[in-house]
């Protein structure tokens, strides 16, 4: 073998030790956001039949959650509103006594070290289920748009750390920018979804948040997953509106997006795993097909290596769990 000139990798890969000396990705409870669904019904706990371990919560509950959020120094979370009205403009979005309104105030009152993250989105509250204004069928943009500014201001005002604009219509993070500055808002920042594909993977969610569409799709809003360049357009408008943070969602699938935008830009890089992404997981784990911890960790340490700064995930409970062990 002497006359051979190779490299030996495997040397760097002896030992649990010397492994973890030269690991280049990791993973931290401090990446982790945690999605959370607020009922308004009360004394309710209601487990979503398609994400086993996610819950529907109503807010007179939503401390056990927290607490347990809390005790895993889990820092973050993203607040889901299911609200009990629903009207074809999204009333209860920007109602300062809606479901997210009360469920913030509540967990800032009582959990002040954990940062609130708004969904700003009319989705859970159009009886339609499509995320903005509709006329003729259509999504309409510049209607859509002073909703989720009031939406937006509404939720700054009842205390979120962050705003993440969820629905894609254009202009969303420019007018949303100066509706937080206009309400004395200029130093809450926002987290774009910038780029955020028509996804089946989206399924489980709508079930979770009584959000699917009652006719039609998103595709005239969200993007085609055959998309690439398409993607450097959308993250480039809401850099340029004042976007604080870009969201790519879903995260599994769109691995190659994330590596591009991190590239690109300087801004933190949040990956999505999506409802979808966690449910087959589950289905599977349950099966006894796959190993659960081991598979969602190496999933989740492949989005940060794709350049992820943060994760938003339904798995953030039990990722923070194993981190800790
Ligand atoms: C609201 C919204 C959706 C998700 C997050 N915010 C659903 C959608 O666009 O249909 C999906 C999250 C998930 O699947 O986990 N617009």
């Amino acid at each position: 073998m002497s006359d051979l000139n190779f490299d030996r990798h495997r040397r760097l890969r002896s030992s649990d030790s010397m492994r973890a000396l030269v690991r280049e990705t990791h993973l931290r409870t401090e990446d982790l956001i945690y999605p959370i669904f607020v009922l308004e019904e009360e004394g309710q706990k209601n487990e979503v039949p398609s994400m086993p371990g996610i819950y529907q919560i109503s807010l007179d509950r939503l401390s056990e959650e927290m607490d347990e959020v809390v005790s895993l120094g889990i820092r973050a979370v993203l607040l889901f509103g299911v609200p009990d009205v629903k009207d074809s403009v999204g009333s209860e979005a920007y109602n300062d006594e809606g479901i997210i309104q009360k469920a913030t105030r509540f967990i800032k009152e009582n959990y002040p070290d954990v940062l609130v993250v708004a969904d700003t989105c009319l989705c859970e509250y159009t009886d339609h289920g499509h995320c903005g204004v509709i006329h003729d069928q259509y999504v309409h943009n510049d209607e859509s748009l002073p909703l989720l500014v009031k939406t937006a201001i509404s939720q700054a005002k009842a205390g979120a750390d962050i705003i993440a604009p969820s629905n894609m219509m254009d202009g969303f993070v420019a007018a949303i920018r100066k509706g937080l500055d206009d309400s004395g808002f200029e130093n809450i920042p926002i987290m774009s979804y910038a780029i955020k594909y028509a996804s089946a993977f989206y399924g489980p969610f709508r079930d979770a948040a009584g959000s699917t569409p009652q006719f039609g799709d998103r595709k005239t809003y969200q993007m085609d997953p055959a998309n690439r360049l398409e993607a450097q357009r959308e993250a480039e408008s809401d850099i340029m509106e004042g976007a604080d943070f870009l969201i790519v969602k879903p995260a599994m699938t769109y691995l190659d997006i994330m590596r591009e935008v991190r590239d690109r830009y300087n801004v933190p890089i949040v990956a999505y795993n999506v409802s979808g992404e966690y449910s087959m997981v589950k289905a599977a784990a349950q099966n006894g097909w796959i190993n659960e911890q081991q598979i969602v960790l190496e999933k989740l340490t492949s989005m940060k290596r794709a350049g992820a700064n943060l994760i938003m995930t339904y798995f953030a409970k039990d990722v923070a769990k194993w981190l800790k062990q």
